[in-house]
């Protein structure tokens, strides 16, 4: 049996998927991510310090792990150049740990233009980092990946072309600037040295490595109802956010996937449009905002807020193949009398729900399953019981020191 774990957010991201991929990146030899690029937001407290990583795995802050991104996400160089720049100010090495697959798309200065102008008119609420029109590229078969920066004689015309199109939709459908074409080439050219540094045949390494029975952490960024195929499309992101996008993003094929660790947080949320069964509009709603900070890590703007959602995560277990779960943010639930959580829909889709005594203390200080209050454990053994999958661990706070672990 293998001993990698693919860890998936189960909702619309921001699950806290950061801070478990980074506990468990101490025992592990690599980290690698599959999809997205810097729309995902992992905020991390690591020794009282709030760090948030956009595109770099959260494994970086453990010196002895590896770091990858695989042919799967979409890339802008200036965001990844800020977060390692920023990153080794803080003491953090990059050097012979982290490996950019040359097959990666690249973000470009136009895609962020037509991504931000095009959100106004159609109103996904994106996070405007240009991250659909580079993966409309990709599928289009016209993008620059970051294996192309190798060869400038043979990338030059294929990007006056790419730009020049990208023009004509910023111009003539948006009525929008045009990006001059030396901005883009300018914006390549000055990070070049992330290619020579970084540049990976990131297959060929993390095949090598699976052969190694190296332990190996895949970490998903946003959440499964976020996925294009299996979210609720239209208000989704450009990639597959679950369990398949794994294989396609690296390389790596479902058989050497060990373990697959679905993270929930105990109530939900979502940031941008799109349908929301479970969304409070209430108090309770502003309680979960104020408490659990529901702010989103790359925009700042305010999650939308609502209760957990256990129908929609029935489905999402099952297209994951989820082995076991995380509950997140448990303690964000101290000061509710009563929770509620959806058990079924009605005929118009409006949730049933069944409603749980609440525990109203803290539990933020709790290190294990027995010391915590009896509806607390009752609550978890309630979402274990209708998910059919064990709850192995629980979060109770921001810190890597707030975590029971169970079995
Ligand atoms: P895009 O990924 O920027 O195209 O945005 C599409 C949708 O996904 C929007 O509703 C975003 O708010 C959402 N989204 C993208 N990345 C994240 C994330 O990391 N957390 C939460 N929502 C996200």
């Amino acid at each position: 049996m293998t001993v990698n774990t693919l860890i998936l957010g189960l909702q619309w991201g921001d699950e806290g998927k950061g801070k478990i991929v980074d506990a468990l990146a101490e025992t592990s030899e690599a980290v690698c991510r599959f999809q997205g690029g810097h729309n995902a937001g992992h905020t991390l407290k690591v020794d009282g310090e709030q760090k948030v990583l956009h595109l770099v795995p959260s494994g970086i802050l453990h010196p002895s792990v590896h770091c990858v991104l695989g042919n799967g996400l979409v890339i802008s160089l200036p965001a990844l150049e800020k977060e390692i720049v920023e990153l080794e100010q803080s003491g953090i090495n990059f050097d012979g740990r982290f490996y950019v697959s040359g097959d990666c798309s690249l973000i470009l200065p136009t895609h962020i233009a037509i991504d931000q102008v095009r959100d106004k008119s159609e109103g996904i609420g994106t996070t405007g980092r240009g991250i659909g029109p580079a993966y409309e590229d990709k599928v289009a078969r016209r993008a620059i990946r970051f294996g192309d920066l190798q060869d400038w004689q043979a990338l030059q015309p294929r990007l006056e072309k790419l730009i020049a199109y990208h023009n004509k939709v910023l111009v003539h459908l948006y009525d929008a600037d045009p990006v001059p074409l030396e901005t883009v080439i300018d914006e390549l050219r000055a990070h070049q040295h992330l290619f020579q540094k970084f540049h990976c045949a990131t297959q060929t390494l993390l095949r090598g490595w699976v052969k190694e029975n190296k332990k190996i952490i895949f970490e998903g960024a946003q959440g499964s109802m976020l996925d294009i195929d299996h979210g609720t499309y239209p208000y989704v992101t450009s990639s597959s956010t679950t369990a398949g996008g794994l294989s396609t993003g690296l390389g790596v094929g479902p058989k050497h996937i060990g373990s697959i660790l679905g993270i929930t947080k105990a109530y939900t949320t979502r940031v941008g449009e799109g349908p929301f069964a479970t969304e409070l509009f209430d108090e309770n709603a502003a309680q979960l905002a104020k408490i659990g900070h529901e702010v989103g890590a790359t925009t700042g703007r305010p999650r939308r807020c609502g209760w957990l959602d256990l129908k929609a995560l029935e489905t999402i277990v099952f297209i994951n193949s989820v082995t076991s779960l995380c509950l997140t943010k448990l303690d964000v639930l101290d000061g509710f009398k009563e929770i509620k959580v959806c058990t079924d829909y009605d005929d118009d889709g409006s949730p049933i729900y069944t409603t749980l005594p609440g525990w109203e203390q803290d539990i933020s200080g709790i290190k294990e399953f027995d010391a915590l209050p009896k509806s607390a454990q009752d609550y978890i053994l309630f979402i274990e019981d209708f998910l059919e999958s064990s709850i192995d661990i629980v979060s109770v706070g921001p810190s890597r020191d707030q975590t029971i672990y169970r079995n």
